[in-house]
This record gives structure tokens, C-alpha cells and sequence, in this order.
């Protein structure tokens, strides 16, 4: 009998795949299993303390299952696959993201991760700061690429994939998310539903939306410079230590992410110029 129900627990497995970092996701009615890392029981009390502060847009953890995997609750909607659908080039998409954003880092803000919590990273860059400006720190998401974001109604509800989350800065997870959704990346390298749009602009749509201050607003680009710097340098590490970073070095990083960085060099100055026009 038990052996047949797990036979019936194994029918019941969906498997999920995203950028592919992770192998082994699978869904099992409304809960999705993962693989268990060193990061994963901090992140597990950083989402309880997300929910126990009203926060509904990321996953519900739910501990361990009988075979050792994390679970957690599976949210419904739909996670926009590259090329991305013309409908999530819309401004409401990143008025909606940046008021998502910001309901995760108010209530982040109340959280101290306890003396033993250890974080994920990409290979290679375990330890690395960063955190280079002096603002409080919240623990952030880190990785809004648009797998990691789930949609309801044309709209970004929630979001999953919390295994690049640590403490950060506000304004260092805001360029994360508009790295990937203004998208501050060269016109070749986005989406062709994200090619021609007025970048600046929709960079200070997105900082209305969330409400940002002036300081974060001149620190913005400058801070999302030398993230995508960073992500360069980390990125070609990584290729050097792991098959799937490697692939996705092979398959295009390689080319991206020096025009990316040539691309904000050049725009970043008109950006902050938006941004911060009228204080
Ligand atoms: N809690 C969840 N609720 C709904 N869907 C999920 C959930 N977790 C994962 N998924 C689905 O599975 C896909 C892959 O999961 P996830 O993003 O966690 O891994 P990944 O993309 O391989 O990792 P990475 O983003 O690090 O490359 C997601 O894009 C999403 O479609
Ligand atoms: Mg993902």
C-alpha cells in the first residue's frame, strides 16, 4: 500500500523548468518541491516573515517534504517566457512591479535574519558585496528576471524564485528589476516588444510608482552601472566553474553584457537626468 501511493505521489509530479539554474523543480498539486541548498531554510523564515507582515505576492513555505525537498506553496498565474508577450512591455506592468516591490521591501524592513543565515549567490560569488552605498539594509529578492515573476490579469502579482535573496539596499533591488523590465540593456539584446520604448521614461515611471526619494533617485543608475558591471565579471567567473553558467555564456552573456555596459555607460547620464528632473 505505501508503495503504491508513492507510485501515485510520483505520477503527481509535474516537472517545472525555468532559466534552468535549478534541476529537479517539480509541482505537486498546489505545492511546488525543490531541492534542498545551504540557503534554503533561511529563505523559508524570510518568506514566513513576508506572510506574518501581509505580504501575499511570493510563495508560502511549507517546510520539508518526506523526501527531504523544500515545499512551498504553488502560486497561480502565468511567468512571461522570453520573447517576452508584447502585453508585458506595458507601463502598468511596471507600475505594477514597482508597487510589488515596494510592498516586499516595507515589509522586509522589519526582519533581522538570524546569527546563522546563509545566503545563494551564483557560483563563484559567495561573499561578495553588494551592498556599495550606505542605506539600510532589507533583505531584497535580487533577480527579477522575468522567470521569476508571476502574472495575473496582464498584471505582475507575485513573485517566486527567492534563491538569490539577501540583504541589500532598496535601491540596489530597484536596479535589479529595472535591469530586466525598463530593460536597461541595448536595444539588440531585449525583447522586441522592448526595443524601441523611451528608456528614461519608463525608468521614472517605475520610481513614481514605488515612491522613490531623491537620493535613490541620483543613486539609480550609478549603483546599476556597477551592477552590470558586476554581472559581467561574476557572470564569465561562473562560465569558468559551472556547465549551465557556462552555457549561458556560450549561448550569448558574453556578448550581452559588455554591450549592456557600453549601453548604460552612454544613456545612464539622460536617465538620471529624467529621474531627477525637478527636485
Ligand atoms: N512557487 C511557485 N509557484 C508557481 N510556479 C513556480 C513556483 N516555483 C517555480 N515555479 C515555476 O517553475 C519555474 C522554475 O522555477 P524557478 O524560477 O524557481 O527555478 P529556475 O528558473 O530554474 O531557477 P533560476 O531562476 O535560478 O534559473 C518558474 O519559472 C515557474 O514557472
Ligand atoms: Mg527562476
Amino acid at each position: 500500500m505505501a508503495d503504491l501511493d508513492r507510485d501515485v505521489d510520483r505520477q503527481d509530479e509535474v516537472p517545472l523548468v525555468g532559466d534552468g539554474v535549478t534541476q529537479g523543480i517539480v509541482r505537486v498539486g498546489d505545492t511546488v518541491r525543490r531541492p534542498v541548498r545551504p540557503f534554503t531554510m533561511t529563505i523559508q523564515a524570510y518568506l514566513a516573515h513576508l506572510r506574518a507582515a501581509g505580504f501575499e505576492g511570493a510563495p508560502i513555505p511549507l517546510g520539508l517534504d518526506d523526501r527531504g525537498r523544500e515545499m512551498l506553496s504553488f502560486v497561480p498565474g502565468d511567468v512571461p517566457r522570453e520573447p517576452l508577450p508584447p502585453d508585458t512591455a506595458g507601463e502598468e506592468v511596471l507600475v505594477e512591479l514597482a508597487r510589488l516591490i515596494r510592498r516586499l521591501h516595507d515589509a522586509a524592513q522589519g526582519w533581522t535574519p538570524p546569527a546563522d543565515a546563509t545566503w545563494g549567490g551564483i557560483p563563484g560569488t559567495q561573499g561578495a558585496s553588494s551592498t556599495p552605498d550606505d542605506e539600510p539594509l532589507v533583505v531584497g529578492h535580487r533577480d527579477y528576471c522575468p522567470g521569476n515573476v508571476v502574472f495575473r490579469d496582464g498584471l505582475p502579482a507575485a513573485l517566486i524564485d527567492f534563491d538569490l535573496a539577501k540583504p541589500t539596499t532598496r535601491v540596489y533591488d530597484i536596479a535589479n528589476a529595472v535591469y530586466y523590465w525598463a530593460p536597461l540593456m541595448h536595444p539588440k539584446d531585449r525583447s522586441p516588444a522592448f526595443a524601441d520604448l523611451d528608456i528614461p521614461h519608463r525608468v521614472a515611471v517605475f520610481a513614481d510608482a514605488y515612491g522613490m526619494n531623491a537620493s535613490r533617485r541620483h543613486a539609480l543608475i550609478p549603483l546599476a552601472t556597477t551592477m552590470i558591471h558586476r554581472f559581467h565579471v561574476n557572470m564569465r567567473a561562473a562560465a569558468e566553474m559551472d556547465p549551465v553558467f557556462k552555457r549561458f555564456w556560450d549561448e550569448g552573456a558574453k556578448d550581452r553584457l559588455p554591450r549592456a555596459e557600453t549601453w548604460i555607460h552612454d544613456e545612464g547620464p539622460a536617465i538620471t537626468a529624467r529621474l531627477t528632473a525637478g527636485l
